[in-house]
């Protein structure tokens, strides 16, 4: 017998891009709506009063009457290893890197204290409503069983893989591109594949990689085309400048990666803040994705993303929180700073539009789209209930919006952690 579930409540996601002018027409909106989960998938979704009656006594029935269902948010981009760093004063990338962030990662040569924080990382995820995230362990491969083991605990669909990095780093963080190879090579046969788990290729940036590396990086993607590549780019100017010194001979910082192989399709590139044209182009082409990640790159100082940019040349777009350079796990919080970015640029990010960013666009740039991102039939029900009145002011706030997609935009700017009140993973509470 099928385990099935009808959950009550207003109802909205995505059907495709909404835009920078909120075409209504891309997402769907319901009012009083039942979602019915049949074991952990989305089997419909429709106005309560026309579903109710069909849905016979065999079904619990969920009732959130008041309360927002949105699909479960998608975190393109962050490192689980950066928590116990997150807010840090005062550097820019590569400063912050060699006094917060390295530091923080050698501690994950112990394996107890990986699975200890990666337990508690995605219980943070799951608390701010990101049930799907692409992790940056560390380069230690007890960090990466930690966080898949962390993650199939919990059921929940989770991408992430051993980092790579053999120079340019502390000693005590480095590998070598033999070790990196064949220790990534284990961890994937290991991982990849198993229950809700994938595995990605992840050279660090190219700073932090030799050519032998990156080129290692690049054949175990041509032998594995179907598991994902994550790895910063182009975020900061001095990490640029010591890019175009150590490769003298790439045309950008993205050529460098693709002339390892490493910029095709599910490759997911943190940050693009300086990219030219032919690079978003070949981006486009090659069906590579950007991560865009507002907290980290104001926090970091680093600069302002062009989204319009990146969108209007077709590239897959997703938002990052790439905690602990960023400063928040939550994604309301990441996508109201994500508005700000764009205003100083004159572009525009409607609510609509954000919550794409972090739901079926998120899923689309980690070609995850087939089964996750907005409720079509089908698709795997992880999603979260969002409570209006999670504070004073958001109660009072919300309840004189005129319509959903005011609602929205205030929620986004208002909310945090505290308006998620349920969150699911495949239609069970965690
Ligand atoms: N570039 C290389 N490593 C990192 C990192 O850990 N955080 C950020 N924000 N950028 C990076
Ligand atoms: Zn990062």
């Amino acid at each position: 017998m099928a385990d099935r579930k009808a959950f009550r409540a207003s109802i909205l996601h995505c059907l495709a891009d909404p835009g920078e002018q909120a075409d209504s027409a891309a997402v769907q909106y319901i009012e009083d709506g039942i979602l019915l989960v049949e074991d952990g998938h989305v089997a419909a979704l429709g106005p309560a009063d026309a579903m109710a009656a069909t849905l016979g006594d065999d079904i619990e029935r969920v009732d959130h009457s008041g309360k927002l269902i949105l699909p479960g948010f998608v975190d393109c981009h962050v490192h689980f290893s950066q928590l116990d760093i997150i807010g840090s004063f005062g550097e820019q990338l590569m400063d912050w890197l060699e006094h917060y962030a390295y530091p923080a990662e050698e501690a994950f040569a112990d394996a107890g204290h990986a699975q200890e924080a990666a337990d508690f990382f995605v219980d943070e995820l799951l608390r701010n409503g990101t049930t799907t995230a692409l992790v940056f362990p560390t380069v230690h491969p007890q960090s990466v069983d930690a966080i898949f083991t962390a993650a199939d605990r919990r059921n929940m669909r989770l991408l992430s893989g051993k980092v790579l990095m053999d120079q340019n780093c502390p000693e005590t963080l480095r590998d070598d591109p033999e070790t990196g190879y064949r220790e990534s090579r284990q961890l994937l046969e290991k991982w990849h594949g198993k229950n809700r788990l994938g595995y990605a290729i992840t050279p660090r940036f190219a700073v932090t990689s030799s050519e032998q590396q990156l080129k290692s990086a690049g054949r175990l993607a041509a032998e594995f085309p179907d598991v994902h590549v994550h790895t910063h780019l182009a975020e900061n100017r001095d990490e640029c400048d010591l890019v175009a010194t150590q490769f003298p001979w790439s045309r950008s910082y993205l050529d460098v990666y693709e002339q390892f192989g490493l910029v095709r399709e599910r490759s997911v590139f943190a940050h693009c803040l300086h990219l030219d044209e032919p690079d978003r182009q070949q981006m486009a082409k090659l069906g590579a994705a950007i991560a865009f990640c507002p907290t980290s790159n104001l926090f970091l100082g680093s600069g302002l993303f062009d989204l319009r940019a990146a969108l209007e040349r077709g590239i897959r777009t997703g938002i990052g929180t790439d905690v602990g350079g960023g400063t928040s796990l939550s994604m309301f919080r990441t996508l109201n700073e994500a508005y700000k970015v764009l205003q100083l640029q004159g572009q525009s990010l409607p609510g609509f539009r954000a919550l794409y960013l972090a739901t079926l666009g998120a899923a689309k740039a980690l070609y995850l789209d087939d089964k996750i991102g907005n409720f079509t039939p089908g698709k795997e029900a992880d999603f979260v209930v969002i409570d209006y009145a999670a504070s004073s002011l958001t109660e009072r706030r919300l309840s004189q919006s005129a319509d959903i997609a005011e609602k929205l935009f205030a929620l986004i700017t208002l909310g945090d952690d505290r308006s998620i009140a349920t969150t699911y993973v495949l239609g069970t509470p965690v």
